[in-house]
C-alpha cells in the first residue's frame, strides 16, 4: 500500500496532486488545439439527438452530482441547451416526465452508483437517449448507457472524490463545448480562445498545488478546533462552494454548509459571528463587484473570511483574514481551479484532527444499495 501511495501520507493527497495529469489524460485524444477540434465519438456518433433534444437531463448522487450542476452553467451557456440537474434517488421515485425528445446523462465516478442504475433504467424504459460519463471503465452504467465518454482519471482509491470531480468537470466542459460549436451557438473566435486555454489548465493546476500547499496547510492549523464552516460561491462557483463543503463534512466531520453567497441572507447570515470560518470563492471574472458585498456583509458581523481570489486582487483580500491566490481564467473553468486548494483545506483539516482521510467513517467509496 506504501509503494500505491508513491510517497504521499494518504491516497486523497496523491489524488489531489495527480489532478494536472488526470485533467491531461481526460483531454487526450479529444482535445486537439492546433487543429482547432473536440473529437468525442461517444457525442459525434449521436450529435443530432443532443442538438434535437428538449433538454437534457443529468442525473448524479454526491460529488458527481455537483459536478452536474457545474454541467448545467456550462451547456446552457455554450450550447444553449436547456439542462435540469436531479439527484438520482429523487428522480427515480418521483414519475418524473420523461419522453424520447430527452438526453439523460448519468455521472458516476464508480459506474455502480445503486441510485443512478435505477434513475437511468427507468429514463431508458420511457425513451430517452441515455449517456455515461464515468471514470471505471466498463462499470454497470457505462455498460447501460447508449454511448458515453470516460474520464480518464485513473483508479481513485480516497473515498472523497477528488481527481474524478475535476476529470467530470473536463468531459462536461468538452461537451458544452462541442454541442455549442456544432449548433452554431458558439462561435469559432471564442471556440478557439476557450480551448487554448482549457488546454493550459493542467499547468494553472500544478501552479496552484506548488503555490497554495503550504500557505493551506497552515491555514488548517487555525481550524481545527471548529464546529461549522460556511462555503460560499456565486455563478459557476456555487456548486465549487457545495463540494468544499462536501469535502470537509465528508472527512473531517465538521458541519459545512455551502450556499450560494447571494442566498446568504436568507438564512445563514443569522449564523455569523466571530467564531464562523466561511470560505469565499471569489474570481475576478464571475460577479465579482457582487461577492465583494458578500464579504462586506460578513465583515460587519465579525465572521472570519478565507477568500479564494485571483493573484493581485485587491478588493476581497483587503477585508479577507485569509487569503489564497489562484491563476485567472475564463468564468467557466474557475470551478476545476478553485477546487484544488479547497481539496486541500479539507484534507489538512481532517488530518490535523486525526480522521481517517481515506477512509472516513460510515461513508463508502461506492454506494451499491438505495
Ligand atoms: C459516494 C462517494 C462519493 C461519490 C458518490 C457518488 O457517496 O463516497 O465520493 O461522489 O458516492 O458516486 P459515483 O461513483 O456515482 O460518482
Amino acid at each position: 500500500e506504501q509503494i500505491e501511495k508513491g510517497g504521499y501520507e494518504h491516497f486523497m493527497l496523491k489524488e489531489i496532486f495527480e489532478q494536472p495529469k488526470s485533467i491531461h489524460d481526460t483531454m487526450r485524444g479529444r482535445l486537439l488545439v492546433d487543429e482547432g477540434v473536440i473529437k468525442m465519438a461517444g457525442i459525434w456518433d449521436h450529435v443530432e439527438k443532443f442538438k434535437n433534444a428538449n433538454r437534457i437531463i443529468i442525473i448524479a448522487c454526491g460529488t458527481s452530482w455537483h459536478a452536474g450542476l457545474i454541467g448545467e452553467y456550462l451547456i446552457e451557456e455554450y450550447a444553449r441547451i436547456p439542462v435540469e440537474v436531479e439527484y438520482a434517488s429523487e428522480f427515480r421515485y418521483r414519475n418524473p416526465i420523461i419522453t424520447d425528445k430527452d438526453v439523460v446523462i448519468a455521472i458516476s465516478q464508480s459506474g455502480e452508483t445503486a441510485d443512478t442504475m435505477a434513475a437511468l433504467k427507468l429514463a431508458k424504459e420511457k425513451g430517452a437517449f441515455i449517456y455515461g460519463i464515468c471514470n471505471v471503465v466498463d462499470s454497470s452504467i457505462a455498460r447501460i448507457t447508449d454511448a458515453g465518454s470516460y474520464t480518464h482519471a485513473g483508479p481513485e482509491i480516497g473515498v472523497a472524490s477528488t481527481k474524478a470531480f475535476t476529470a467530470q468537470l473536463t468531459i462536461l466542459t468538452l461537451i458544452a463545448f462541442k454541442l455549442g460549436k456544432h449548433n452554431g451557438n458558439l462561435g469559432n473566435a471564442d471556440f478557439m480562445s476557450l480551448i487554448a486555454e482549457l488546454d493550459a489548465i493542467p499547468k494553472k493546476i500544478e501552479d496552484v498545488l506548488s503555490s497554495t500547499h503550504e500557505l493551506v496547510q497552515n491555514i488548517a492549523k487555525d481550524f481545527v478546533g471548529v464546529q461549522n464552516f460556511l462555503y460560499l460561491g456565486r455563478g459557476y462557483n456555487y456548486p465549487a462552494a457545495l463540494e468544499g463543503a462536501l469535502k470537509l463534512k465528508e472527512i473531517s466531520y465538521i458541519h459545512a454548509e455551502g450556499y450560494p453567497a447571494a442566498e446568504m441572507k436568507h438564512g445563514p447570515i443569522a449564523l455569523i459571528d466571530e467564531n464562523m470560518p466561511i470560505v469565499i470563492i471569489a474570481p475576478k471574472k464571475g460577479h465579482y463587484d457582487k461577492i465583494v458585498s458578500n464579504v462586506q456583509e460578513i465583515k460587519a458581523r465579525k465572521g472570519k473570511v478565507i477568500a479564494v481570489v485571483n493573484r493581485g486582487d485587491q478588493q476581497v483580500s483587503e477585508m479577507a483574514d485569509y487569503v489564497i491566490e489562484i491563476p485567472e481564467t475564463s468564468e467557466c473553468f474557475s470551478p476545476i481551479v478553485a477546487s484544488v486548494p479547497l481539496q486541500l483545506l479539507a484534507y489538512y483539516i481532517a488530518v490535523y484532527r486525526g480522521a481517517n482521510v481515506d477512509q472516513p467513517r460510515n461513508l463508502a467509496k461506492s454506494v451499491t444499495v438505495e
